[in-house]
């Protein structure tokens, strides 16, 4: 039988440098806007649920689950073996939370809530990983997902980095300072400060090898072929989106009249 082969290391070498060399710094008040009010959800949605974080770098994410929720367990799945360890350091004393280090295409769970976040754009396939992600779902478990968009500005990045891709990353690195600002023009940008926007910097000119941007009826197109109902989509913001897994609504296009002419 043929099966999958993962996707390589050397494909996120240079995310796990920038994970394990590099220090990101985000405070609990960011950490509670992006992991919970941008997804539409109140701080306790996840108390005594299984949440994972896929493609989750050097753990940040599970670091604030595990702080900020009662989930009864946290999955962490990243494919960095040297991120990978590094959390495993990190969450030595943490027993609700599980490193599994691997790939997002081929590790299997079962989860009630899962954020992909930042993340899709850089792997090898990411219609396979969106598949197996949402097949990891319990019943009605939801997934929070973020896209690289089409979009003028990101189209006239992508010559820059056609040349930054091809640096040493300690170079890329110093110049990231000079990058950062371009992605402090938006306010969630200015908000998570200028640390962060260098990191988010070099994430978009490094030398990783996978770098997609996806247009909406791609992104759409991929849910219907994962198998979400469309009444189980919610567009969060641009290239941001929450999918429920399991059966839709129920929807047709009768006409219900209320009012004066109500029978
Ligand atoms: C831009 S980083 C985002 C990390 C994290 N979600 C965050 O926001 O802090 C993307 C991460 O995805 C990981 N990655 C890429 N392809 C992967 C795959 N197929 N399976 C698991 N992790 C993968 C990379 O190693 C990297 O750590």
């Amino acid at each position: 039988m043929l099966s999958t082969p993962a996707q390589s290391q050397k494909s996120v070498e240079s995310f796990s440098w920038q994970w394990t060399k590099q220090t990101v710094i985000d405070s609990t008040r960011t950490f509670h806007r992006r992991l919970f009010t941008d997804c539409g959800l109140w701080f306790d949605h996840h108390d005594d649920k299984v949440i994972a974080d896929v493609c989750s770098g050097n753990g940040r994410h599970v670091w604030a689950l595990a702080n900020m929720t009662k989930a009864v367990r946290i999955i962490s799945v990243e494919l960095a073996q040297p991120a990978a360890a590094l959390q495993r350091q990190i969450f030595a004393g943490e027993p609700r939370v599980e490193v599994i280090q691997g790939d997002a295409g081929l590790v299997e769970f079962e989860a009630d809530f899962i954020y992909l976040l930042g993340a899709i754009q850089h792997v090898e396939d990411p219609l396979n990983v969106l598949k197996r992600v949402i097949n990891n779902l319990n019943d009605r478990g939801e997934l929070v997902v973020s896209f690289y968009m089409v979009t003028p500005a990101t189209m006239a990045l992508e010559p820059i980095r056609s040349i930054t891709k091809r640096l040493p990353k300690s170079l890329l690195w110093a110049l990231s300072p000079v990058l950062a600002p371009l992605f402090m023009v938006r306010k969630a940008g200015r908000e998570m400060g200028f640390k962060n926007a260098r990191h988010t910097a070099y994430d978009w000119f490094g030398s990783h090898q996978y770098q997609r941007y996806f247009t909406e009826p791609e992104i759409f197109s991929m849910f219907e072929m994962a198998g979400i109902d469309p009444s189980n989509i919610i567009k969060l913001g641009k290239g941001f989106f929450k999918l429920r897994a399991g059966e839709g609504a129920r929807l047709d296009d009768t006409i219900h009249t209320f009012g004066a002419d109500a029978k």
